[in-house]
């Protein structure tokens, strides 16, 4: 009896720790070249992550030291192979390291339950995946809708919620298509729409320009840059060097290693 009130208060703490230490932290919206200033919201700490250890293992992740901070606006950028998505994975607690550490806003990840860490991927972080992952047979409101229940928000604000997000990404004309009747552009807007539309305060994006042509590219972007400006933390997965450009911060990897790592505004002044 006594082991499930501890272990239900020790939930209940570090679960109100995250939550607190984001939300003060993304009130302080912070802006370019004040990073020094911001607080420290991902912290890696010698990750590596091994596939199939034995005779065909791949090292995905080879020893990486990553932080980024409330606030930022980041690219990380690498070739085919070279362990983007595989970081994203991290990053976003959907999968789990070979060894190192991952800290989210000083909490140490590896000791969360499957249920601390189920509501941080449901309550703090929106995920926006190349594939758009929508479901065909939903309309583009309903595909918005389906994560909020998750959240256990009701049906009248569900919908709410989902309007008021695609109208943000500019498909107010298109809330009852179903995603075989979009673009692929719209589609990739239905997927963000869904991604923020619980306005969560760190969004994930593995190329979410992949298949997309260069004018719903800038669109995109465009979106991604207002939910920075915004004041979340916006982390882009790319290997487009133009939208790398556009970032404040490129984080580039290669062969499961973080090998650069640059403020844009800092080499154009250098260049
Ligand atoms: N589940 C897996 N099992 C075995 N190897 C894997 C697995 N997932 C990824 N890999 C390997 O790990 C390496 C990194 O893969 P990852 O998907 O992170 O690359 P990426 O940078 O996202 O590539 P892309 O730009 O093609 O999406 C690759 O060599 C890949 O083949
Ligand atoms: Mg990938």
């Amino acid at each position: 009896m006594i082991n499930i009130h501890r272990i239900g208060l020790t939930f209940t703490i570090v679960y109100y720790k995250i939550r607190y230490c984001i939300n003060v932290i993304i009130q302080e919206q912070p802006s370019g070249g004040m990073r020094e200033n911001m607080g420290k919201l991902i912290e890696i700490k010698d990750m590596s992550k091994i596939y199939n250890p034995g005779e065909n293992e791949v090292k995905a992740l080879d020893h990486v030291n990553l932080r980024i901070d409330t606030g930022e606006y980041v690219t990380i950028i690498g070739h085919s192979g070279s362990g983007k998505s595989t970081l994203m994975n991290m990053l976003g607690c959907l999968d789990v390291p070979t060894s190192g550490r991952y800290f989210l806003c000083g909490a140490d990840v590896s000791e969360m339950t499957d249920d601390e860490l189920s509501d941080i991927r449901n309550l703090e972080i929106g995920f926006i995946f190349q594939g758009f992952n929508l479901i065909q047979s939903l309309t583009a409101v309903e595909n918005v809708e389906l994560p909020l229940i998750y959240r256990g928000i009701g049906k009248r604000e569900r919908h709410r919620l989902a309007v008021e997000s695609l109208e943000k990404v500019g498909l107010s004309h298109r809330m009852d298509h179903k995603p075989s009747q979009m673009s692929g552009g719209q589609q990739q807007r239905v997927a963000i729409a869904r991604a923020i539309a619980a306005a969560p305060p760190v969004i994930l994006a593995d190329e979410p320009t992949g298949n997309l042509d260069s004018s719903s590219t800038e669109e995109i972007i465009g979106i991604l840059r207002s939910l920075h400006e915004d004041g979340r933390t916006v982390i882009i997965i790319t290997h487009d060097n133009d939208i790398a450009e556009k970032a404040d911060r490129v984080i580039c990897i290669k062969d499961g290693k973080i090998v650069d790592d640059y403020m844009n505004a800092d080499r154009q002044k250098e260049g």
